[in-house]
């Protein structure tokens, strides 16, 4: 059983043709990786996995059930953008517990969950701080970490390491 499966999948944008009638299996535990050049429909594909963009046809499948019209918060899915998108008024702390937050988890869990994800990309000791007191690359790492936290089924990567 593929944990996601895009059958078709096409997207135009007026006379663009951005994704054309894309067609990809990803099974359980496997890393896959989009290659090619810039305008090539790499975040296109991407957006369309997460729901935030609809495809003109085809099918998005996880784990063999038909998601293609699921909006994002209902698809199981974590999504880190190119531009990395923190919230600019939140703590590093805030940033990273926002997922488990927005899910009413445990106090406790959280605190746990964002302490051992912290550790992991080497910024606990940055909790407290906002955005704009850090340096690129560990914004950087505070926009790999935050999907982490909720452990998705499908994580979705848009460069975020170029
Ligand atoms: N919202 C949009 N409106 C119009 N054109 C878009 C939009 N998003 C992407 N495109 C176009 O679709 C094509 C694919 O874009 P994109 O998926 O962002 O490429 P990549 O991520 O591979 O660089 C490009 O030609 C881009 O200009
Ligand atoms: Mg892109």
């Amino acid at each position: 059983m593929a944990r996601l499966r895009l059958r078709g999948v096409t997207k135009r944008f007026g006379k663009t043709l951005a994704v054309d009638d894309l067609t990809l299996d990803v099974v359980e535990g496997e890393f896959v990786t989009l290659l090619g050049p810039s305008g090539c429909g790499k975040t296109t594909t991407l957006r369309i996995v997460a729901g935030f963009l609809e495809a003109d046809a085809g099918e998005v499948l996880f784990d063999d059930q038909r998601v293609t019209y699921l909006p994002p918060n209902r698809r199981d899915t974590a999504m880190v953008f190119q531009s990395y998108a923190l919230f600019p008024h939140m703590t590093v702390f805030g940033n990273v517990s926002f997922g488990l937050r927005m899910r009413h988890r445990p106090r406790r869990e959280i605190q746990a969950r964002v302490e051992e994800v912290l550790m992991l990309v080497g910024l606990w000791e940055y909790r407290d701080r906002h955005p704009r007191q850090l340096s690129g690359g560990q914004q950087q790492r505070v926009a790999v970490a935050r999907p982490e936290v909720t452990r998705p089924n499908i994580l979705l990567f848009d460069e975020p390491l170029s």
